[in-house]
């Protein structure tokens, strides 16, 4: 898709079909009423006979409007004028994509950028725009025979921006769009891979993939051999039941000065996990695929990351492996020495993620990082703490808590904070090793973030639980992309890049 920002007056657009709001009741925007004026009152005229009552993600395409020269005029429902909030933009956005694609528009000026949006500005408007029109016309259809797509799909669109003046910050925005949206499309097409094919194998590809892509970037690999002499026996565990070698692959972006700090990026990468010896029922036991969230959306926003060039140093590190039942498999009671020298007692062989993590958190030291933040879709309690509307957000650095609890908001990719106070620690006691991989029922996302806290004591550290963010269950099941907006816009923030630059 190709995206452009114009300012330009509606009646003066020549293009397959041009988008304008409707507010409710049955009100026209600033734009909609220039188009009424040359047609003569056309579009007011439809509006009192009822065809449009102007309710958000309402739509009304029409041909041939008088006067007007572009070919259709797509009326859009936008609700209550002082309402529109962003969820609503966003809707309406994607509803909008959805029916130009679907009814043979494959270009269009749009003005939907032009409207007030509580809070927001020019900059967020256009950005959104571009990447909820990315994130709707996505497909997955590699693996179907019949790809079944439309035959005359949606090419190109121009947002509109109100003024002259604010072509600059449009432009922008579609360019930092794009490269968020590039990065939530790696993610959503790794993680969406089954797992007879996406193995921990597959991430290494990809990351090699992407040092031929980026000058920026260089890769290298830990496996199994390594793991063994780097004494990484807690991750050696968790994949010793599965035939696929486990394999952590390591993808730098070098933007920055030689002695500058490195920010480290560590993704679960479970390419499946059935539970292990601690096997989970079967019901949606195929959803255990999207375990690789976390490393799929490190390896994405490394691309975002290496597409926007940023000048800072970045390390993502794709935490590959797979969990399964097997004669060679680990067991509930083992005791594991991890690669920090503490002791782990396994109470259970599903909570796994964890167990792959702390060697990585502990080999990231290597790095002397600046930050490291943790991705995984970690713990079903997430799920029902927050559902699927947002990330948990765990930090023992309150300033790094709110640095990325503000990225999140500043791009729409909900997060929220859940405590890591000592007094959860007492959970995760063991009788025979340093202590248990599991902490019990209660609060079971924050004792799983409890886990992870001692083995990140040499630098500052955040986790992101994504269990409930990482993909869609049910009719509409697939990867989100999510949190890799959230992630751009925290090392956006840090590489100094705003609307201006
Ligand atoms: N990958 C799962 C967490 C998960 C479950 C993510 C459902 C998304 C949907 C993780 O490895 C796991 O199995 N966690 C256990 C931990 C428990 C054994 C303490 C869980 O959440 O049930
Ligand atoms: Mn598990
Ligand atoms: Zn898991």
């Amino acid at each position: 898709m190709e995206f452009n920002v114009k300012s330009g007056s509606p009646e003066k657009q020549r293009s397959a079909c041009i988008v304008v709001g409707v507010y409710e009741p049955r009100r026209l925007s600033g734009v909609a009423e220039q188009l009424d004026a040359i047609s003569e009152g056309y579009i007011s005229n439809l509006l009192r006979r009822g065809d449009l009552e102007g309710k958000a993600g309402q739509m009304l395409l029409l041909h041939h409007v008088p006067n007007v020269l572009s070919e259709r005029v797509l009326l859009v429902g936008c609700g209550k004028e002082r309402e529109l909030d962003e969820r609503q933009y966003k809707q309406i956005i994607a509803k909008t994509i959805q029916t130009l694609n679907e009814t043979g528009s494959m270009e269009a000026v749009c003005f939907l950028t032009e409207l007030h949006v509580k809070g927001r500005d020019t900059y967020w408007k256009v950005r959104q725009a571009v990447e909820t029109s990315q994130d709707t016309l996505y497909t997955f259809l590699q693996l179907k025979t019949k790809k079944g797509e439309p035959r005359r799909p949606l090419r190109k669109i121009v947002f509109n921006v109100p003024t002259r003046r604010e072509l600059t910050v449009g432009e922008k925005a579609v360019e930092h769009g794009l490269a968020i949206a590039k990065g939530v499309k790696v993610t959503k097409d790794v993680a969406n891979m089954p797992p007879n094919i996406c193995n921990p194998a597959y991430l290494w590809e990809q990351a090699q993939q992407m040092a031929e892509e980026y000058d920026s970037v260089s890769v290298e690999v830990v496996n199994e051999a390594n793991m063994k002499d780097l004494g990484m026996n807690s991750y050696l565990a968790v994949g010793r039941g599965s035939e696929n070698e486990s394999l952590m692959s390591i993808i730098h972006h070098k933007g920055g000065a030689d002695d500058q700090a490195p920010l480290v990026l560590v993704g679960k990468g479970l390419t499946f996990d059935s539970g292990g010896i601690s096997l989970k029922p079967g019901d949606g036991m195929d959803e255990m695929k999207y375990d690789m969230g976390g490393a799929a959306s490190v390896l994405g926003v490394m691309h975002t990351v290496a597409a926007l060039n940023l000048p800072i140093n970045v390390i993502g590190v794709l935490a590959g492996c797979e969990n399964m039942p097997d004669a060679n498999a680990y067991r509930p009671g083992d005791i594991l020495t991890t690669m920090s020298g503490q002791t782990v007692e396994v109470l259970n062989t599903d909570a796994e993620g964890r167990l792959v993590l702390c060697d990585a958190l502990t080999y990231v030291e290597r790095f002397d990082p600046e930050t490291v933040v943790d991705v995984a879709t970690l713990t079903g309690a997430c799920i029902i703490a927050l559902g699927k509307h947002a990330t948990g957000l765990m930090s023992t650095h309150n300033p790094l808590a709110h640095e990325l609890l503000n990225a999140s908001e500043q791009a729409s990719d909900r997060a929220w904070r859940l405590p890591l106070w000592d007094d959860y620690q007492e959970q995760l006691e063991s009788p025979f090793a340093d202590m248990a991989n599991i902490g019990g029922r209660p609060a079971g996302s924050i004792t799983a973030g409890c886990f992870l806290s001692r083995f990140t004591k040499k630098y500052n550290w955040a986790h992101l639980d994504i269990a409930g963010t990482a993909w869609n269950s049910g009719k509409n099941k697939g990867a989100t992309g999510r949190p890799v907006p959230m992630l751009a816009q925290f090392l956006m923030n840090r590489a100094g890049l705003g609307a201006e630059d």
